[in-house]
């Protein structure tokens, strides 16, 4: 196995984009930022070098980082920021994964032009269980917004405000040509007729599911969070924010210029989309001057392809790769989604909109959690998170008028090591229904049920999928649903869960696990590195 060795020097730069320039915070002066590449199996080692005026840290989502949360990165949760001025060297293994992941900052909402793709590569010699590619893409969709995105965040956290939305999505960095001063911010991809190609989709963006297509091509989904899939054909994408997906492209049209189009799934009335990026796939000697095609896109309110497309998602369940879906349960969870608002006198309307599980709102500590735990220190977090809500109600009936009694804290669960946990997330309609990309950190797990309703436990259980069912480390809750997943405790330390929707990870939504060690003295928590942040 190699050693890969990266230098991430966190800087401001100018950088332009729909007509306008501001300075913003990047790795490398690039954005988005460089590709990890890697093989399975390798050791990465990143230094981090923060020349910003801002505190960071750099989360590598979707990698397991068995026993070694001290490299999993976000903020206040298994470390300090990294300040000013500052080092650290997030020194980690990639064992038992590959496929597309990505990294990006995990502090405020610093992703939002701090993040880039990772992509691991089967050992040498290992083909993937699809026909082999001609040549591979990575498109990276994020978002843009012309003002100063943490000005924006203040709006939402301190004064109570719905903050803007972004002013353009984008493909890898680029809004394209629906945005003014297009002409150098468009993405285009170069194919040969006849070539197949990978792309390695990763959704980027902070508050937007997408959904994404390519004019007139199919698209055959062949991995999902970095576990192959049983292929299934679509013309459409539907991909949460922390989600990556890789599909299989043929050159098999009519040589010409396709746009391909990322637009926003909104199951919210808000102002009109006007949002929607392109990129171009341009057949190779077709001249510029050809106009492209636009794909069809559902609609932004199509909730229905979007349960239909997270249906057609199965585990591979290969010999090579088997689903080992955890049968028997030793714990039961079910944490409710709400959203509310919450009295706020410092706010201009005396009300702050909140987020919580369970009605607790979760409140960062000033000290990581994982060195809480791993020393021991007390009055940092508690570990009384209840594992049902405070009250069973109509979770997805007219909306309550009243915000069931929300409280604040940082209140964590813990969880036996290697115990099986099922936990059912259920979305409410304490203010409006909503759907929510849920992200655990440090696993992947089973997304084993999803419906649409209360979840029922007497009925929904004999539904599950305990065969081959999806494989992933971030899912969508649906709209006025629920999502059951199922995963195995055995990688100790202190591992975040949130909604990836930036937005209401700001309001609270996220709270975190204490998986305890296991008895081996190859399943403790490893001691941290010497250069750990301090705060
Ligand atoms: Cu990609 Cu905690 O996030």
């Amino acid at each position: 196995a190699a050693v890969r060795k990266y230098q991430f020097d966190v800087q401001v730069k100018n950088v332009s984009r729909l007509c306008h320039a501001k300075p913003i915070v990047t790795v490398n002066g690039r954005f988005p930022g460089p590709t990890i590449y890697v093989r399975e199996g390798d050791r990465v080692v990143v230094n981090v070098t923060n020349h910003a005026q801002y505190n960071m840290s750099i989360h590598w989502h979707g990698l397991k980082q068995y026993r070694n949360g001290w490299a999993d990165g976000p903020a206040y949760i298994t470390q300090c920021p990294i300040q000013t001025g500052n080092s650290y060297l997030y020194d980690f293994n990639v064992t038992g994964q590959r496929g597309t992941l990505w990294w990006h900052a995990h502090i405020f909402w610093l992703r939002a032009t701090v993040y880039g793709a990772i992509v691991i590569m089967p050992k040498q010699g290992t083909p993937f269980p699809f026909p082999h590619p001609n040549s591979e893409q990575i498109i990276l969709l994020g978002e843009w917004w012309n003002s100063d995105v943490e000005e924006v965040v203040k709006q939402g956290t301190n004064l109570g405000l719905p903050p803007n939305m972004s002013d353009a999505h984008t493909i890898n960095g680029k809004p394209g040509p629906l945005f003014p001063c297009f002409e150098k911010h468009t993405f285009a991809m170069e194919v040969e007729p006849g070539k197949t190609y990978l792309l390695r989709i990763i959704n980027a963006a902070l508050n937007d599911q997408l959904f994404f297509a390519i004019a007139n091509h199919n698209m055959t989904v062949v991995e999902i969070d970095a576990v192959y899939t049983k292929p299934f054909t679509t013309q459409a994408l539907f991909i949460g924010p922390g989600q990556t997906t890789n599909v299989l492209v043929s050159a098999n049209q009519a040589p010409g210029r396709y746009f391909m189009a990322a637009r926003p799934f909104l199951d919210v009335p808000i102002p009109i989309d006007n949002k929607t990026a392109t990129a171009i796939l341009q057949y190779k000697s077709i001249p510029n001057t050809v106009l492209p095609k636009l794909p069809r896109l559902p609609a932004p309110n199509d909730t229905k392809f979007a349960l239909g497309y997270d249906e057609n998602l199965k585990s591979l369940n290969s010999q090579q790769y088997p689903a080992k879906v955890p049968l028997k349960v030793d714990r039961t969870l079910f944490y409710t989604i709400g959203l509310g608002i919450n009295p706020c006198p410092t706010c201009v309307n005396g009300t702050r909109l909140t987020a919580s599980l369970n009605n607790i709102s979760f409140v960062m500590p000033q000290i990581g959690l994982l060195q809480a735990h791993y020393f021991n220190m007390t009055g940092v977090f508690g570990t009384d998170f209840p594992d049902r809500p405070p009250m069973p109600f109509n979770y997805t009936g007219a909306p309550l008028t009243a915000n069931l009694k929300t409280s604040q804290g940082t209140r964590l669960s813990r969880i036996a090591f290697n115990a099986t946990v099922e936990l059912v997330l259920q979305d409410t309609n304490l203010l409006t229904v909503e759907s929510h990309p849920f992200h655990l950190h440090g696993y992947n797990f089973f997304v084993v049920g999803t419906g649409i309703g209360n979840y029922d436990p007497a009925k929904d259980p004999a539904k599950y999928n305990l065969v081959d069912p999806p494989e992933r480390n971030t899912v969508g809750v649906p709209t006025g649903g629920w999502t059951a997943i199922r995963f195995r405790a055995d990688n100790p330390g202190v591992w975040f869960m949130h909604c990836h929707l930036e937005l209401h990870t700001s309001w609270g939504l996220k709270t975190a696990f204490v998986v305890e060690d296991g008895p081996g003295s190859d399943q403790t928590v490893l001691p941290p590195p010497k250069d750990l942040p301090s705060c």
